[in-house]
């Protein structure tokens, strides 16, 4: 059963493990997080509490069930690029810090998963949780956006990163799975990509380079090797511009 913020408190431990108990679930699958990497930088002791406690507590309860945890592509540096999922992290933010830690605690259970993934393409109840509705909001609200040439990730539809989670979970992998587009993207081609398909907003983007940027640290290359989720799923993980031109 689909649980949000509405339904449970997942910091709250008590409620939790009562929950739990209840609906003595088959299999966890855990996508709660802080996401918002600003939001963790402000205030870091709330996102230990909410990436990494709430994660080593559900993974606990679901001791021996498949669990299979939400991770990212901003645990690596990016000074490499294509990573694979035994390359060694690197993380460059409180947020990428505390999914390396909860990784680390995911991963104390053999049997449990972590799929790290990139830029997802969605909906949210809010409208303005996906990068593609941040950017959609705005060109709406008339904003020009500069995106950077040389700073690069590989997005994917959220619908897509669901069917995958579906089925990896039912084949009970374990470990870590990288699962993302196909296609490695700088952040200027995938704005150019929205702006073709959504002409309606009035995007206007610049192209932009990390060499004039000055700010926290930011990965330039955090694109995934997803050769081994690929090889267990029954579909191609796809191209993102390809799929853009046929959705919405
Ligand atoms: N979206 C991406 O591009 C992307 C890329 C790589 C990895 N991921 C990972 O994928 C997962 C899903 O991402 P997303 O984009 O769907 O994130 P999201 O839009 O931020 O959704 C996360 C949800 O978790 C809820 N939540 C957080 N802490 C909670 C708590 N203590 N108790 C109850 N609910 C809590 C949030 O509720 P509130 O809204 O009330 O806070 C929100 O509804 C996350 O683990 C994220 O790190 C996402």
């Amino acid at each position: 059963m689909p649980l949000c913020r509405a339904d449970l408190e997942l910091s709250d431990f008590a409620a939790v493990e009562a929950r739990f108990n209840s609906d003595r679930p088959d299999a966890v699958i855990h996508c709660a997080a802080m996401s918002r990497s600003p939001d963790c930088q402000r205030d870091p002791v709330r996102a230990r509490l909410w990436n990494v406690a709430v994660t080593e507590h559900l993974a606990a309860l679901a001791g021996d069930r498949p669990f299979l945890f939400l991770s990212t592509d901003l645990v690596f540096d990016g000074r490499k690029g294509r990573y694979l999922e035994e390359d060694p992290v690197g993380p460059l933010s409180v947020y990428a810090e505390t999914k390396v830690e909860a990784e680390i605690a995911v991963r104390r259970n053999p049997r449990h998963l972590v799929v790290r993934t990139s830029l997802n393409h969605g909906h949210s109840p809010t409208g303005d949780r996906g990068f593609n509705e941040e950017m959609l909001n705005a060109w709406r609200a008339g904003r020009e956006l500069r995106l950077f040439t040389d700073e690069f990730r590989n997005p994917l539809p959220a619908e897509v990163t669901a069917r995958a989670l579906w089925e990896l979970l039912a084949q009970e992998a374990f470990g870590v799975l990288h699962v993302a587009g196909s296609e490695r993207l700088s952040r200027w081609e995938i704005g150019d990509a929205l702006a073709q398909r959504h002409r309606e907003a009035g995007p206007r983007l610049q192209p932009g380079t990390r060499r004039d940027y000055q700010g926290a640290p930011r990965a330039p290359d955090t694109s995934l090797d997803c050769g081994r989720a690929q090889d267990r799923l029954s579909f191609a993980l796809p191209a993102y511009r390809a799929w853009l031109a046929t959705h919405e």
